[in-house]
């Protein structure tokens, strides 16, 4: 069946999303540039901030480096997504919670947009550009839509970091685990907007198709995951997502 946007979407896929109990959605960049918010990878570019690379600016080293250089470059990304608001895709994805009896939202991203359109539980594997951990005693501070950062931990005083996990770190503890488990376990598993390149999160869905989940991708370019998935959709997910 042809969308209204001109992307196929298959006999058996309509079926599985039919009859899908457990189902895992893992999402990137690529589920927010609807919203205006640039993709790191993707259309032959990659991010650049002030000279620097992304995953240079954006990396443990640089952290280790020069912090205020590093909250430059969040401060930057925090004043951009304040006025953005969600998409059709994750409005989309946060109806599912009504249709899925288990629905697992994954995501790559920082900016809290799935939450911002009403997805509950959403396992952030990058951590949130919202939040802010101190370096010592690790308490996490929420940092206002609107409004200014903390300079320092409210309790011991100490530098604080965005609480995102940067190149050449480790993941959240638990985080990746949880979402492999239920990975494991889904029956439909559907891949939005990411370029498939970052590790672990990448081998979710090799995770759910080794399990025998029906694996499906949804993005204007194929990416490495292309091939392993049982159906790729060539299409933005803002657009073939309410069609599904
Ligand atoms: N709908 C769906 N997919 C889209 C759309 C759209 N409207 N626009 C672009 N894309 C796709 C691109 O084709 C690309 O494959 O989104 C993907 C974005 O890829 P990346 O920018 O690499 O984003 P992501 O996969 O989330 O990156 C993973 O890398 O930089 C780190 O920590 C950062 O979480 C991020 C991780």
């Amino acid at each position: 069946m042809q969308t209204a946007a001109g992307s196929t979407i298959s006999a058996e896929l309509r079926q599985r999303l039919a009859e899908a109990k457990r189902v895992l959605v893992l999402t990137g960049a690529g589920v927010s540039a609807e919203s205006g918010v640039p993709t790191f990878r993707g259309g032959g570019n990659s991010a650049v901030w002030k000279g620097l690379p992304f995953d240079v600016i954006s990396s443990g080293a640089m952290l280790e480096r020069n912090l205020p250089a590093v909250w430059e470059w969040f401060d930057y990304r925090r004043g951009v997504l304040q006025a953005l608001k969600p998409n059709a895709a994750h409005e989309t994805i946060a109806r599912w919670q009504d249709r899925f009896p288990e629905l697992t939202v994954v995501t790559q991203n920082v900016d809290g947009l799935h939450q911002l359109a009403g997805s509950r539980n959403v396992v952030e594997l990058h951590g949130s550009i919202w939040r802010a951990r101190c370096l010592v005693c690790r308490l996490v501070h929420e940092i206002p839509r609107e409004g200014a950062r903390p300079e320092a931990c409210r309790d011991c005083g100490n530098a604080v970091r965005p609480d995102v996990v940067l190149f050449g770190e480790m993941l959240p503890a638990g985080a990746f685990e949880f979402a492999a488990q239920r990975a494991a376990d889904c029956e439909l598993c559907l891949v939005i907007g990411t370029s498939g390149l970052v590790y672990p999160a990448a081998g979710l869905p090799e995770i759910a198709k080794s399990a025998g989940a029906f694996v499906c991708e949804i993005n204007p370019e194929p990416t490495p995951l292309s091939d392993l998935c049982d159906e790729a959709i060539q299409g933005k997910a803002g657009e073939v997502l309410p069609e599904l």
